[in-house]
């Protein structure tokens, strides 16, 4: 190696993890099609999965880890997989909550809380209160979520400061619609890891991914591990990140 190239190689080291990480947790229908099994056991492997990646976020020293658990349009599904859905969220933060808060995990919520079961919103403030002075790592559940409905949220508050005189239209900028988003305090994600070899957002942090790394991985979340995310990290630290200049900045 020149010298130029063990600087460069010592420059991503320092580097080498990005801050946030979001992923789109995908496949669990179709990695239980594959094996005869019914989609609901798709989805409970996927919460294994699940587990897995947080303890690899943590040791791998990621700060925020932002996952993808039910969409705004997943809504659309049948009912009885919906109850499966909401069964599994009910279970995880029943039987995960003080593991996670023993760990030193903050968790924290993103996504439409109006329409949803009172008990599950119960269970979310919950898990939310009891982890706000963790800081080892913050989990970002995105639940009933959708991108598209976040910043049309944002735009509502927005509207609502400028009605009330509190805001100039005149002050109206991207950072300060921005503050309005439902986490407006979190960096964005460096990396956007989306499984199940689907390419695509699927209304996933639209706004926050303006400069985000996009890893496409073919496996099945179930089989998501420790080794997967690894990978998915050591590809995102051969790009490039340019941010609109000519300045190339490897990792975060
Ligand atoms: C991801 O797996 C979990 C959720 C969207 C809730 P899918 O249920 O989308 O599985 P596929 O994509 O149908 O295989
Ligand atoms: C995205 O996956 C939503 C979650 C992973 C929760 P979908 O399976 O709903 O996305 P599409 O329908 O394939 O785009
Ligand atoms: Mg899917």
């Amino acid at each position: 190696m020149s010298k130029s190239e063990l600087l460069r190689a010592a420059h991503i080291d320092a580097i080498a993890v990005p801050r946030h990480v979001a992923i789109i947790m995908d496949g669990n229908g179709r990695w239980a099609a594959a094996r005869g099994l019914p989609r609901a056991e798709g989805h409970r492997r996927g919460v294994e999965a699940l587990r897995r990646t947080v303890r690899a976020a943590g040791d791998l020293g990621i700060q925020f880890l932002t996952i993808f658990s039910f969409s705004a349009e997943n809504w659309s599904r049948p009912s009885t997989e919906i109850r499966e859905l909401m069964m599994l969220l009910r279970r995880f933060v029943r039987h995960d909550l003080a593991e996670l808060h023993s760990n030193g995990v903050r968790v924290r919520v993103i996504g439409e809380r109006e329409n949803l079961a009172d008990d599950i919103r119960r269970l979310l403030d919950e898990a939310e209160q009891l982890t706000k002075n963790n800081d080892k790592l913050v989990l970002v559940v995105a639940f009933n979520y959708g991108a598209r409905q976040e910043i049309a949220r944002a735009a509502q508050r927005l509207a609502a400061a400028v009605s009330a005189g509190d805001l100039a239209v005149s002050a109206v900028t991207a950072d300060k619609l921005a503050s309005y988003l439902d986490a407006p305090d979190l960096p964005d994600p460096d990396l956007i890891i989306r499984t199940s070899g689907e390419q695509r957002l699927s209304n996933f942090l639209l706004w926050q991914a303006a400069y985000s790394e996009l890893v496409f991985v073919p496996i099945y979340w179930p089989d998501f591990d420790h080794a997967t995310l690894e990978s998915a990290i050591t590809e995102y630290r051969r790009r490039e990140r340019r941010f609109g200049g000519l300045v190339a900045r490897t990792g975060s």
